[in-house]
């Protein structure tokens, strides 16, 4: 049974879509209403520890020293109780190496690592699939933090969710590329995606069109990947989040993410186009915007992006691991 004062810790980095989910199929088991394609980012991380404690009336979340609401945690937590047939409460204790709630994913790399600590405390030995659902309960996109590289999340249709899960399509070693991270705004975000994509995704009129064209998106990125073809999936990742902006933009009340300066860091990476170097750019549930480029462009991209005005800082990253224990 789980001891008391069981405890471990994990990392596990963020990652950005290359195709985007938005919309649930069911709020309880928290499956998304389509698959999703991304890559894991090695820059931005978040580093968790989960110690059960005797004597705790509920779980504890504790992110960069500060309280936060435990809700989503519980349902990880949760979830790894049952399966050692315990009650004990837990401590969470994490710490992102970026801002927090920004849109940069934190909640991504927050609950995979947390599924991997929490599983790592109680004693457990999950495959790699079975925490990457574990990690779907906290946040859809974990799901896909638990691989390194490139992954795809499937929506799935089972009743219980277990078909809904993500899974490697390629480690990040196999093709390099480069991540700048152009940050436009400090500080959480308005209106976070759980919130944004809830009841109020499907007012808008262009979501049978989003749910309608998401598998050719899918199919589409997985060929490019397969082919290493860098101006298809840069194209198709820049084409999908426009789609998804301007499903956010018909939402009822308008989901408007951006800020002067994200759009201004759009047409700048257009700009480099035209100039020939082969950049595009991906926006989340936030103002900032993420540039993929070849590495051997990267400190040309990150030159321009830097220049732009409303720019505070741009980061730069390369594709990350899997997510995996410290101790
Ligand atoms: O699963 P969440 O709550 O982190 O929402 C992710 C939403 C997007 O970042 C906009 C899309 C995605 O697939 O990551």
């Amino acid at each position: 049974t789980l001891e008391a004062g069981a405890t471990a810790r994990a990392r596990a980095h963020s990652n950005i879509a290359l195709v985007k989910y938005w919309g649930k199929n069911d709020a309880v088991l928290n499956t998304p209403a389509v698959g999703s394609i991304s890559i894991t980012l090695d820059a931005l991380y978040t580093d968790t520890r989960v110690t059960f404690r005797a004597g705790l009336a509920t779980d504890e979340l504790w992110l960069n020293g500060c309280r936060h609401d435990a809700t989503k945690a519980s349902r990880v937590l949760d979830l790894v109780r049952y399966s050692r047939g315990a009650t004990l409460c837990a401590i969470v204790e994490s710490t992102n190496n970026f801002p927090t709630g920004a849109g940069l994913a934190s909640s991504a790399s927050g609950f995979a690592a947390l599924a991997v600590a929490a599983t790592g405390a109680a004693g457990l030995t999950p495959t790699a699939r079975e925490l990457s659902i574990l990690a779907r309960h906290g946040s859809g996109s974990a799901a896909r933090s638990i691989f390194g590289g490139f992954a795809e999340m499937h929506a799935g249709s089972a009743a219980d969710g277990l078909d809904s899960y993500a899974e490697q399509l390629l480690p990040g070693a196999d093709w390099p590329l480069a991540i700048l991270v152009a940050i436009t705004a400090h500080g959480a975000k308005p209106i976070n995606s759980t919130v944004g994509m809830g009841a109020t995704a499907v007012s808008s009129p262009f979501y049978p069109a989003w749910l309608a064209t998401a598998p050719t998106d899918l199919a589409d990125m997985r060929a490019a990947i397969a082919a290493f073809d860098f101006v298809r999936v840069g194209e198709l990742a820049e084409y999908n989040c426009l789609k998804l902006h301007a499903l956010m933009l018909t939402t009822r009340p308008a989901l408007i993410y951006w800020n002067a300066a994200t759009v201004a860091v759009m047409h700048a990476v257009r700009d480099l186009r035209a100039s020939g170097i082969a950049a595009y750019f991906t926006i989340d549930a936030g103002p900032q915007v993420k540039v993929l480029c070849l590495p051997i462009d990267a400190s040309r991209v990150h030159a321009a992006l830097s220049t732009v005005g409303g720019v505070l800082e741009v980061r730069q990253s390369a594709l990350g691991p899997d997510a995996y224990r410290l101790d």
